[in-house]
């Protein structure tokens, strides 16, 4: 494939080094529909952010050309803010459902989200969501983002590798970088219900992807210090089928 640059490994970890977030999309994609050919009713843990868009796109492209579908897909997403109603387009509900959900034949009994009205408890919303987790089989294949602080969903630092789903305080920092998606940073609620790092650990497969150089120095501390909580990705070395697929300028670190 031309555009893939690089392959190693470190640690467990496969890295794939991609020329731009297209080919990472597309690299990322491509991953998922062969899994999702080899098992039609896979179950996928999916996140939010910037990062997992170009997959998105590609995964809608390859369903508009009949290569794959996904009526007897499940999804989990990683994580919601909370309190939030799905209708406000700052959730991840409404994000996920404007770039991903609305465009491909998912049935919408088949998506998952914790529970985050203001209504829901957490408690009860954070253990029904890993019952519900545990009902379809577990995760088959999470595609996951990395914060800059190396959190991934919302576990923020310092966050245990054994944490199951949970409402968590984002951290000042997360709330400051996510405020671009609101007016002000007063409106970054202050809460989120995330799976948990164990949670997270249990899918059988996970690829991680990352694009841009704020990332560089996360993907480097995820990948070169000792797992910690206060780098929560660095638990993934401890997985045994993880792969990292970056886009060239956050894989520049660790190609120095
Ligand atoms: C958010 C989300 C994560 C996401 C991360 C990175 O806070 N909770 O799931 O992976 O931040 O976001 P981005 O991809 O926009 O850099």
């Amino acid at each position: 494939m031309g555009m893939l640059i690089n392959k190693f490994k470190i640690h467990n970890i496969e890295i794939e080094v991609v020329e731009s977030k297209k080919a990472m999309g597309l690299r990322a994609a491509e991953m998922i529909a062969e899994r999702m050919l080899a098992k039609n009713d896979i179950v996928l843990g999916l996140s939010t952010g910037s990062t997992p868009l170009p997959v998105y796109a590609a995964l809608i492209a390859f369903y508009t050309k009949k290569m794959i579908s996904f009526k007897d897909v499940k999804t989990f997403n990683l994580d919601e803010y909370y309190p939030i109603e799905p209708s406000n387009k700052q959730s991840y509900q409404y994000a996920m459902k404007r770039d991903l959900f609305s465009q491909i034949d998912i049935p919408p009994e088949n998506i998952h989200f914790p529970d985050c009205l203001i209504s829901d408890s957490p408690v009860k919303a954070s253990r029904n969501y890993e019952h519900l987790i545990a009902k379809s089989g577990g995760i088959d294949l999470l595609l996951g983002g990395i914060g800059q602080n190396a959190h991934i969903g919302f576990n923020e630092p310092p966050a245990q590798s054994d944490s199951r789903t949970r409402l968590i305080e984002l951290t000042e920092e997360t709330r400051k970088i996510n405020s671009r998606f609101f007016a002000t940073i007063e409106e970054v609620p202050q809460y989120a219900i995330t799976m948990g790092l164990g949670t997270i650990l249990d899918s059988k497969e996970i690829i991680l992807c990352a694009s841009g150089t704020a990332k560089s120095e996360t993907i480097y501390k995820a990948l070169w210090e000792k797992p910690n909580p206060n780098v929560p990705a660095t638990y993934l070395q401890n997985h045994q089928n993880c792969r990292f697929i970056l886009e060239r300028a956050a894989a520049g670190r660790i190609l120095d």
